[in-house]
């Protein structure tokens, strides 16, 4: 049976590269026979600092996000990851079963921590493995997530092998990430090597689910290109990384290809492909925003949905996770 668990970090507003790179995707794999569990990763999120008050807030934001965006809570478990304690309890026994080489070359970590590693918290370093335990606390086979992500799953891999092989059983499965569409990579819109990022210090940068149309639409406005006009070929996008982002994004958008996009606008200048970009992405974004708005209204039933996921999470983690104490020696006298 396929099992499907993704996760988002509630740690900053989200943005146009966490809708089509994951929360788009989500809602397109709630089908029946798919068991679908999606988490707001809190405990992920104070690997680096988070203002308490902000936390909750943008949890709650990134929970309406969710639903707004099709999510639906009775056909997916949705949850934050604190309240279901499986999953460090499980990322404890990652840690030592990961090594520290593993961790070490994480591009993330390298990213993030910098040259200043000696201050970085120790859960940044170990994030990784209370990833691979969100994932295995439900034996799930399927991740899908962005681009960015690849190298966390592979690790994910690589930790359920090495405790398959350490306690000589065959325990987790070898889980398979999920990177498809047009864009498992959203690029920033004023660098078009950096990925769009909620932890970029430029908000015109990103496109944020909470922009209202005249925002998105100045933000595309402005975005970086260069001077020539869309290609009638992929081909003739390699070296120009900020009009294929756009060609990316419209093609996600859409729903179609980044091939069929170029087909369609062949020799349009930006001048005139921005516009229909930015009317595309209203019309997808607007009610989208709309209807998280509304949500945000009732936190009390948002709550009542957070909690019902967690109940229904922690039903299916908890027997795998006394299973796994049992495999490691734990003595569980109650
Ligand atoms: P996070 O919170 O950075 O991003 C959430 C999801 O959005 C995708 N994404 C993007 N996709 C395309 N273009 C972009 N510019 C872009 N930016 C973000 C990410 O790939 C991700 O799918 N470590 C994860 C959260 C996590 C998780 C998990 C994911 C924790 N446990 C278990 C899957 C399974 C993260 O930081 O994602």
């Amino acid at each position: 049976p396929t099992r499907i668990f993704s996760g988002i970090q509630p740690s900053g507003g989200l943005t146009l590269g966490n809708y089509l790179g994951a929360l788009k995707r989500f809602v397109e794999m709630q089908k029946d026979g798919v068991e679908t569990i999606y988490c707001l990763v809190d405990m992920h999120a104070i690997t680096v600092w988070q203002d308490p008050a902000k936390l909750r807030q943008q949890t709650y934001e990134a929970a309406a996000a969710f639903m707004a965006a099709g999510v639906d809570p009775a056909r997916s478990i949705l949850f934050n990851q604190s309240q279901v304690t499986a999953h460090v309890e499980l990322g404890w026994i990652f840690n030592c079963v990961a090594r520290m080489g593993w961790m070490g070359r994480m591009t993330q970590w390298k990213d993030k921590a910098g040259k200043n590693s000696e201050n970085a918290s120790l859960g940044l370093f170990a994030y990784p493995a209370l990833m691979a335990a969100d994932i295995l606390a439900y034996k799930a086979t399927h991740v899908p997530v962005g681009e960015d992500q690849k190298q966390h799953i592979e690790l994910t891999r690589d930790i359920a092998q090495k405790f398959n092989n350490d306690y000589g059983v065959n325990f987790f499965p070898v889980t398979e990430p999920v990177i498809e569409g047009a864009a498992t990579r959203v690029m920033s819109l004023r660098d078009g090597t950096k990925k769009m990022s909620k932890s970029d210090p430029s908000d015109q940068s990103r496109i944020n689910l909470t922009d209202d149309a005249d925002a998105i639409a100045q933000k595309i406005r402005k975005a970086k290109t260069d001077p020539e006009p869309l290609p009638d070929t992929l081909d003739g996008l390699k070296e120009r990384p900020e009009a294929r982002n756009l060609v990316n994004i419209y093609a996600a958008l859409a729903g179609t290809s980044a091939e069929a996009v170029v087909t369609e606008y062949a020799g349009a200048q930006f001048g005139s492909f921005k516009p229909k970009l930015a009317e595309l992405a209203v019309s997808v974004l607007s009610p989208i925003t709309t209807e998280m708005n509304r949500l945000m209204q009732d936190r009390a039933e948002i709550d009542r949905i957070l909690a019902d996921g967690s109940d229904r999470a922690d039903a299916i983690a908890r027997p795998i996770l006394d299973q796994v104490y049992d495999i490691v020696g734990m003595i569980r006298s109650r």
